[in-house]
């Protein structure tokens, strides 16, 4: 499905050299987005991810940073401030964690996973509003089912996510008056590579679980969050701001053990 209702504005997605970044990049270019393509390393994939918002009409810019260190955050905005001249939608997607109980989590692995997912939220925000003045901003962060559910080895990613989704509000709060909107959206179970890698050979049973315990029956898959980074996007959701979507199928509304006589 494609449309107008992005034309003429330009979006930053992290992470979008695969898995739901590059579904949403590619969704905002179907509804008339230019789009820049970030990456930490996957160059050829970023590259392969602008290719095809190029192949839809759109204009795409591929720019890599490492988002856990500020310096290459400012830098990559330089980038965009240089070569797209201002941004309309920032969407935080990009991830990265070590999956261990907290007994044996070290120092460097809060350290990282804190810097990745929320302190760069705090420095890209920074970064971005002041090329959003006099445009529509939207900012669309990326949190997940761990934040509300405990999963096993996700303490540290989950509780980076739900510092993400209280910091998306006071986005909101803050920059309201400026025209900007915040709002986060929280991922059920995805079928993506990364999914695939590491849930190894579990993603067999965890797929057929999901879609046992999900009202619409099935895993997600990236388009299905992608959609709704769309509408939150667009001026259709212009009045929305603050909130954390669920997108996952209803899978946050089973009932653990009474799922079995369901
Ligand atoms: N998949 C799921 O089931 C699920 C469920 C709930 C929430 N989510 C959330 O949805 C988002 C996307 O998930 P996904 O499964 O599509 O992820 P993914 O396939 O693992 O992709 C992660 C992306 O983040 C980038 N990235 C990783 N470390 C980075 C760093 N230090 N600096 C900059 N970029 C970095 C990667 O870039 P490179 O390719 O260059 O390494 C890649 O583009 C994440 O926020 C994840 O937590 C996913």
């Amino acid at each position: 499905m494609t449309s107008t209702l992005l034309a003429g504005r330009a979006a930053l997605v992290t992470g979008s050299s695969r898995g739901i970044g590059r579904a949403t990049a590619l969704a905002l270019a179907d509804h008339g987005a230019d789009v820049v393509v970030h990456c930490r390393q996957a160059r050829e994939l970023a590259e392969e991810t602008a290719a095809a918002v190029r192949a839809r009409g759109r204009r795409a810019w591929v720019m890599s940073a490492d988002l856990e260190d500020p310096e290459q955050i400012a830098a990559l905005f330089a980038g965009v401030r240089e070569q797209v001249g201002g941004l309309d939608i920032y969407v935080a997607n990009a991830a990265a964690t070590a999956f261990k109980p907290t007994l044996a989590m070290q120092p460097h692995h809060f350290e990282r996973t804190f810097n990745l997912i929320v302190r760069s939220l705090m420095l890209a925000v920074q970064e971005a509003v002041p090329l959003m003045k006099g445009r529509p901003g939207r900012i669309i962060t990326v949190s997940g089912h761990g934040t509300r559910f405990t999963l096993a080895h996700y303490a540290a990613l989950g509780s980076a996510k739900g510092a993400v989704e209280t910091w998306t509000r006071y986005l909101a709060y803050e920059l309201g008056a400026l025209g900007i909107t915040a709002n986060c959206i929280s991922p059920g179970v995805i079928d993506t590579d990364s999914a695939r890698y590491y849930l190894k050979d579990t993603f067999d049973r965890l797929d057929q679980a999901v879609a046992r315990d999900t009202p619409l029956g099935r895993m997600g898959v990236p388009d299905d969050v992608a959609g709704a980074a769309v509408w939150l996007a667009s001026d259709l959701a212009q009045f929305v701001t603050g909130q954390v979507i669920q997108v996952d199928g209803g899978l946050s509304l089973a009932s653990g053990p009474f799922e079995e006589i369901r």
